[in-house]
This record gives C-alpha cells, sequence and structure tokens, in this order.
C-alpha cells in the first residue's frame, strides 16, 4: 500500500474536511499526485492549507462539480486513478433557506463528476482496474433516531428528512447506481458530526467558542436536547485514508466513536473550556445562553455503529471528546487571525493573492 504512484483528485479539499484529508494525503504520500479541486464558495478557504501550498506533490484547481467537461479535462490532464469526494453544501440551515442550492451541488454536482470518472475512464485501456470513485457522505441520510439507544448502521434505511440530507442521500445512490451499471469501484462512507480546526463558524462549535470570546449570546435552538455523535475530524481524515487503500470495493462503512452529547451539555462545556482558558471565573459566561426558535425538522437523536469498520479494518478514533474539545477551543482561541479573517470575508481575496504571485 502507498509505494506506488498514484493522481489523486479531492473535490472539496479548501473545506473544512476536505483540508484535513488534503494535508494528511500530501503529507502522508509524497509519491502521489494530489489534486485539490475546489470552487471556492463561501465555505472554501484556501489559507486552511497554507502549510502544504507549496509541496511538489500538490496542485490546487479552481473548478465546479457541475461543471462536467472541465471536470472532464482534469481528470484527462492528470490521468486520475482515484477520487475522494467531498465537495457538498454541508449546511443544515442553509439546506432550509436555499434547496436549489443543495440539489444542484451535492446531486447534479456529484452525477456530473460521476460521468465524467466513467467517460474518461472506460476511455482508458486497463479501463476500471486501479480505479476508484470514494464518496463521503454523512449519518444524517438515516434521518433520526429517538433516546432508545440504537444506533446508525450500514443496514438502517435511508429517511432523511432535511433538504441537505436528502441532497446527501440522492448522491449516496448515483454513486451506488454507478457501480450496479457500469461496474464503477465506489465506496460510500457515512460518518457523524465532525469537530475541529479550520472548521466554517456558522456550526455550532466553532460558533459557539467564537460567540463566547467576544460576549455574543449563544442561541440555543429549542431545549438544546438533541444528540449529536461527535468525531474529531483528523480521525475523520485517519478513517477516510484507511478505507481508500484496504476499503472492499462496493462496500459502505459507517464511521463514528461512539460519543453521543446533547447540544446543552456540550454548550457547558464550551462555556467552560473557553473560561478558563481566558482566565475567566468558573460562570462567567453562562450567562450568554439563550434558547431560540427550534431549527424546522430539526432531527432529535444521530447515533453511528462504527463496529463494521473497526472490525474489517481495524480503525478506531485516537482522541477522547473532552481531549479533543481542549484541543479545538485552544486551537480557535489561538488562530483568531483565522477566524477574523472568514467572519470579516478577507479569506475569500487568498486565492487571487496566492495565484497572481507564482
Ligand atoms: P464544507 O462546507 O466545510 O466544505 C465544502 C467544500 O466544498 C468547500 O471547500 C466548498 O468550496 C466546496 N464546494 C462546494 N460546492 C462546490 C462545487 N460545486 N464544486 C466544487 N467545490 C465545491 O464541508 P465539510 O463540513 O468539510 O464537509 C465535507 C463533506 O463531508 C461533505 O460532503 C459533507 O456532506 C460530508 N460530511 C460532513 C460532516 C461534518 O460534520 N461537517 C459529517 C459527515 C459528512
Ligand atoms: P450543526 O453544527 O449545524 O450540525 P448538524 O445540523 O449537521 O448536526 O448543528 C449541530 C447541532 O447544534 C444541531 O442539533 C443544531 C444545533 N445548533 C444550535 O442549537 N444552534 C446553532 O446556532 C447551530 C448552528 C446549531
Amino acid at each position: 500500500m502507498g509505494n506506488q504512484q498514484r493522481s489523486i483528485v479531492i473535490t472539496g479539499g479548501a473545506g473544512f474536511i476536505g483540508s484535513h484529508v488534503v494535508r494528511l494525503f500530501v503529507n502522508k504520500y509524497p509519491q502521489y499526485n494530489i489534486i485539490n479541486l475546489d470552487k471556492l464558495t463561501y465555505a472554501g478557504n484556501l489559507e486552511n492549507l497554507k502549510d502544504i501550498e507549496n509541496q511538489p506533490n500538490y496542485t490546487f484547481v479552481k473548478a465546479d462539480i457541475c461543471d462536467y467537461e472541465t471536470i472532464l479535462d482534469i481528470l484527462r490532464q492528470h490521468n486520475v486513478d482515484g477520487i475522494i469526494h467531498l465537495a457538498a453544501e454541508s449546511h443544515v440551515d442553509r439546506s432550509i433557506r436555499d434547496p436549489f442550492t443543495f440539489a444542484r451541488t451535492n446531486v447534479m454536482g456529484t452525477l456530473s463528476l460521476l460521468q465524467a470518472a466513467k467517460t474518461y475512464w472506460e476511455s482508458r485501456p486497463e479501463g476500471y482496474e486501479g480505479k476508484l470513485f470514494y464518496h463521503i457522505s454523512t449519518d444524517e441520510v438515516y434521518g433520526a433516531l429517538t433516546f432508545d439507544g440504537s444506533l446508525f448502521t450500514e443496514q438502517t434505511k435511508y429517511q432523511p428528512h432535511s433538504p441537505y440530507s436528502a441532497s446527501k442521500a440522492s448522491s449516496d445512490h448515483f454513486v451506488r447506481a454507478f457501480h450496479d451499471t457500469f461496474g464503477m469501484p465506489t465506496i460510500v462512507t457515512n460518518c457523524s458530526n465532525n469537530y475541529g480546526p479550520y472548521q466554517f463558524p456558522e456550526k455550532l462549535i466553532p460558533l459557539f467558542i467564537n460567540n463566547i470570546r467576544h460576549r455574543r449570546p449563544l442561541p440555543v435552538y429549542g431545549k438544546g436536547e438533541n444528540v449529536r455523535d461527535w468525531l474529531y475530524v483528523v480521525d475523520h481524515a485517519r478513517a477516510i485514508d484507511l478505507i481508500f487503500h484496504k476499503g472492499r470495493v462496493a462496500e459502505t462503512y459507517n464511521i463514528g466513536g461512539h460519543n453521543e452529547w446533547k447540544n446543552i451539555d456540550i454548550v457547558k462545556l464550551l462555556i467552560k473550556t473557553v473560561d478558563r482558558l481566558l482566565g475567566n471565573p468558573e460562570g462567567y459566561s453562562d450567562c450568554l445562553i439563550s434558547y431560540v426558535a427550534d431549527r424546522k425538522g430539526h432531527d432529535l437523536r444521530y447515533a453511528i455503529d462504527p463496529t463494521k469498520l473497526s472490525r474489517e479494518l481495524g480503525w478506531k478514533p485516537s482522541l477522547q471528546f473532552e481531549e479533543g474539545i481542549e484541543k479545538t477551543v485552544k486551537w480557535y482561541l489561538d488562530n483568531q487571525e483565522w477566524m477574523d479573517r472568514v467572519t470579516s470575508g478577507e479569506y475569500e481575496k487568498y486565492y487571487e493573492a496566492f495565484y497572481a504571485n507564482r
């Protein structure tokens, strides 16, 4: 594993999870050619990859996955044999306001990427041999659990509720259809909520860390009783690496770390950690908690059963949640400039600035 040369497109590599996957692959596999293909929407930030942007095995290409002809050119130009597909619209609240963008990118974008891969790989003398289309999905496609202790397995029926999860479910079906119809080697993984450095501050954890620091209200939806299953983003990237190299084609793997938390308990843990690290007295920021109207269709509970992944491939998460949250809070407090540039929009100028200087 890992000694041969490969040319791998990682879509959405300028986003939160994608940037960790790109970093891991660029550093771990100097013999691979890693192409980060990203449209740079509001969620794409090349500053996330400053530390590896000059590595000889890394290339950034600004492109939209919906643009079939451009994608086909990129696959041909770089002789791509592997695709790790993370590009997506990813925020549930935005999907409630603007579902069309989610259908366009997550459904039509994934289909255009699949069709481009099919056209290119079928044109090669070796066909699909040595190729892999690895699609990164979410546990949200399985719908919502109650508080009965049950878990999402790979056999759980798809029952998406939000426009985001409906669009991801549809993209998963297209990926499996390309395997079943054309014989394309595909893998799908469904992961639980990620947290860690470089997450766009519209999501719960970075938004609340930043708000606590600036003494702004913390908008807890409903009663704060919804449960999410949290995984440190680097552990997700490690799982993706393992599955890309050792996963069985046509399979689905659920990724999660048996780490369920009620939102309100996370909010209290964040307050405690930020206050301690900033030297504030205990309880100083409790008054910021502000219960607001619930999210429409808010899924009650997500929880992953990762048994298949640990049994078949020996994966397990490396960090306990309290340790991961400590690292994450420290990272956001130490990288206030990153946060300021994201919240002010300055980060969107980085692409032109970086590429103008090449
Ligand atoms: P993100 O929103 O931080 O990043 C998405 C990236 O995709 C951005 O860089 C954006 O510029 C790019 N992108 C969006 N539309 C594009 C298009 N049309 N063409 C090319 N690039 C485009 O998302 P994330 O949180 O890093 O999630 C990455 C993937 O992992 C998504 O597919 C998401 O569904 C999945 N996922 C996320 C989580 C989570 O907790 N964040 C959990 C499980 C699965
Ligand atoms: P989020 O980070 O948006 O991830 P997802 O919706 O994909 O699980 O939200 C995590 C949980 O936190 C979810 O139950 C909604 C809740 N939440 C709030 O209570 N307030 C907020 O401002 C946000 C962004 C989320």
